[in-house]
């Protein structure tokens, strides 16, 4: 804070204090032409008259008080401008850093001991499933659902089937690091053409209702002449180096309908899952993917 706002702060809060002292004064002041203490004002509404009677003393007392209190606050906590107060105290320091110190000291050991573990063991532990999973639903759940079994867009972690690996260090990287699934848009790929696409890929789950068989056998020759073999493969089972999902399953990220298939097809797709490392730590991610691999094993 520069020292004109500093200045701007301080004559603000001490002229305040000063102005209510001056109102208080000022009120309780008899001026010449006023009716005598204890007589009728003259003001009169509806048959009510107005005395004029003097505050009662406890009560203007308290107005003193106040003005003393906020004087003596002022001195010894932080409030004018910069000016650090006599007692030195800090919201970050005294009382946010005391609290995150006091949980480190508890917590922090327990976190050690689970990090030193495999996360095959770790998520056999009851102990560590309890604190995993309530880290789980206030950091995860938002996305991916308090029963991790996820939602359009959002994928399910309870299930065997994974984007880019289901093994403790495939889904430790993804919790630390994040992961950005890359599904390009085809906008040349458009009227009939995406259509057949679009009916090969519903049949390659081995559908049959709703998918037009003429036009899938058609989609199945343009398949090997177009991009998606560099990412979904040839035979369409994905490649988990970089979250290309296997189309010939029935899980599906996005949905299995036509319309959903050739709206991802057109305009592709772009899932994030943002990176933890820096905002969890280690230690706590390790916990979290030991509470995601025990889901799955199910
Ligand atoms: C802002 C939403 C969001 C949050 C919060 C989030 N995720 Fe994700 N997560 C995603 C998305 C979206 C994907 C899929 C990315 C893609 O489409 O490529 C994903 C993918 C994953 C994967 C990989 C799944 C697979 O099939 O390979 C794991 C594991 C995972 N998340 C675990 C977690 C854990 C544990 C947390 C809590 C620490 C978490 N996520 C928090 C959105 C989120
Ligand atoms: C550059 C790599 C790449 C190419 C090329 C590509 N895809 Fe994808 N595709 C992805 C990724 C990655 C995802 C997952 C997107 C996400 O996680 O948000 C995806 C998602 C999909 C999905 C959604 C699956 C679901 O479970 O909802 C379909 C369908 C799909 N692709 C079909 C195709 C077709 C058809 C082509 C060719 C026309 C193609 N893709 C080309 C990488 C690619």
């Amino acid at each position: 804070m520069s020292s004109f706002w500093s200045a701007w702060i301080i004559v603000i809060a001490l002229g305040n204090i000063f102005a209510c002292y001056w109102l208080v004064r000022w009120t309780t002041k008899k001026r010449p032409g006023e009716a005598a203490q204890g007589d009728v004002t003259g003001h009169a509404w509806d048959g009510l008259q107005e005395f004029n009677n003097p505050l009662p003393r406890w009560w203007l007392w308290l107005f003193y008080i106040t003005i003393v209190f906020s004087l003596v606050y002022l001195v010894l906590f932080p409030g004018l401008g910069t000016f650090k107060g006599y007692l030195g105290w800090t919201s970050q320091g005294s009382q946010y850093g005391a609290e995150m110190d006091n949980a480190a000291k508890t917590f922090d050991p327990i976190f050690k001991k689970y990090a030193a573990m495999p996360i095959e063991q770790v998520a056999s532990d009851a102990d560590a499933h309890g604190m995993g999973q309530r880290m789980f639903l206030s950091y995860c759940a938002l996305c991916h659902g308090s029963d991790g079994k996820g939602a359009k867009g959002f994928p399910n972690l309870a299930d065997a089937d994974w984007l880019y690996g289901g093994t403790p260090d495939q889904i430790k990287q993804s919790i630390m690091m994040g992961r950005q699934g890359a599904m390009p848009p085809h906008p040349a790929l458009a009227g009939d053409d995406l259509d057949k696409v679009a009916n090969y890929v519903a049949s390659l789950s081995g559908r049959t209702e709703g998918v037009d068989a003429a036009k899938a056998e058609a989609g199945k020759a343009m398949y090997p002449t177009l991009d998606c073999v560099a990412c979904h493969g040839a035979d369409g089972k994905g490649n988990q180096a970089m979250g290309a999902p296997n189309l010939t399953d029935t899980t599906w990220l996005y949905g299995s309908s036509l319309d959903t298939i050739k709206e991802t097809i057109s305009k592709g797709r772009n899932g994030k899952m943002p990176a933890h490392a820096d905002f969890l730590g280690a230690d706590k991610v390790h916990l979290l993917a030991a509470y995601v691999y025990s889901l799955s094993k199910k």
